[in-house]
């Protein structure tokens, strides 16, 4: 099948342009969103360093419920005025969280993440979800990651449609 290797040793520009060709070979041709959405979770958490979770939560329509993921089992429920993942919902815009203990609302799924970055998932300008990454490392993600991680959002949800 496909081989992920630790993308760790590259600098991070690298890290999400190796991500971006590897995403979009894995779903080529696939429009499943739970088979996707499985597979870009499995691969950005099997290549980058420094993640205790990375998956989805989605939208059905009234509140975000876990969707495929890798890391610790998670809250099965959101409500949109809650949390980072809800502001990122209500928003539309990427919620970049240096220090979770800092964020107002944050809710700790799991005790380790410290810091977290979450992009809002929109198709045709309605919410789809959230993509969510965690870290046990405080201030780990950078303007970088939240730009490398709206690309991959933008694959996977062109992924979605129809060619
Ligand atoms: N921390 C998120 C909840 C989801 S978990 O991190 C997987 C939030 O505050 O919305």
């Amino acid at each position: 099948m496909f081989d992920t290797t630790s993308l760790a040793h590259l600098p991070k520009p690298a890290q999400y342009e190796a991500l971006a060709t590897q995403a979009h070979a894995l779903m080529a041709g696939e429009h499943n969103l739970i088979a996707n959405a499985a597979n870009l979770s499995a691969l950005v958490m099997s290549s980058l360093p420094d993640l205790n979770w990375a998956g989805f939560y989605l939208y059905d329509g009234t509140e975000l419920v876990l969707g495929p993921f890798q890391g610790k089992p998670a809250c099965l429920r959101i409500a949109l005025n809650l949390g980072v993942c809800g502001k990122a919902a209500t928003t539309g815009q990427t919620q970049l969280v240096p220090d979770v203990h800092a964020f107002p609302g944050h809710i700790a799924c799991d005790a380790a993440s410290r810091s977290e970055l979450v992009v809002p998932l929109l198709q045709h300008g309605k919410l789809l979800g959230v993509w969510d990454v965690d870290s046990p490392v405080l201030n780990r993600f950078d303007a970088i990651d939240q730009t490398g991680m709206q690309a991959l959002c933008k694959i996977f949800l062109s992924s979605l449609l129809p060619e």
